[in-house]
C-alpha cells in the first residue's frame, strides 16, 4: 500500500514539473515576442533656432513596429499632439516643431524629450532623453 501511494505521489510530482515547465516556457514566448519592438533611432540633443523649425528624431524597428503607438514625453509629461498647432508627430515616429517659440517668459520647446513606443497590452519601451536648447537666448 505504502509502495502504491509513493508511486502515486512520483506520478504527479511529475506531472505536475511537467506542467510547470510548460508553463514557464509559455511565459518565455511572450517575452520573445515582445522583444522585436526597439528603436532604430533615439533622439539626441539639438540646438534650436527660435523661428525655425526643430525635428527630434526617433524610428521604431522590428518585427511589431508597424503596430507600435509613438508618443513624446517632455520634461516627463506626455505631450497632447492632437492639441498642439506647433508640434506633431512625423510618419516615422519623429517629432516635429514647426516653429521653435522662445522669448523671455515663453519658452515652452526648450527641455528635454522622450520618445516612447508602445504595443497595447503588451508594454512599451522608452528612448534615451534627447535636450533641445535654443540658441542665442
Ligand atoms: C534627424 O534625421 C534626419 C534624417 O535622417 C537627419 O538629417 C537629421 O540630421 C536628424 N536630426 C537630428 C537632430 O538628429
Amino acid at each position: 500500500m505504502a509502495v502504491r501511494q509513493a508511486r502515486l505521489l512520483l506520478f504527479f510530482s511529475i506531472l505536475i514539473f511537467q506542467y510547470s515547465s510548460i508553463v514557464a516556457a509559455d511565459t518565455g514566448s511572450a517575452v520573445r515576442a515582445f522583444t522585436p519592438l526597439r528603436f532604430s533611432v533615439e533622439p539626441c540633443d539639438v540646438l534650436a533656432v527660435r523661428g525655425l523649425p526643430a525635428v527630434l528624431n526617433c524610428s521604431v524597428a522590428g518585427a511589431e513596429a508597424v503596430l507600435a503607438r509613438v508618443e513624446w514625453r517632455k520634461d516627463g509629461t506626455f505631450l497632447n499632439l492632437a492639441a498642439d498647432e506647433r508640434r506633431r508627430l512625423l510618419p516615422g515616429g519623429s517629432l516635429l516643431i514647426s516653429t521653435v517659440v522662445h522669448s523671455k517668459h515663453n519658452r515652452p520647446d526648450e527641455g528635454v524629450y522622450q520618445c516612447t513606443a508602445t504595443l497595447d497590452s503588451l508594454g512599451s519601451i522608452s528612448s534615451r532623453t534627447a535636450r533641445l536648447t535654443v540658441a542665442g537666448q
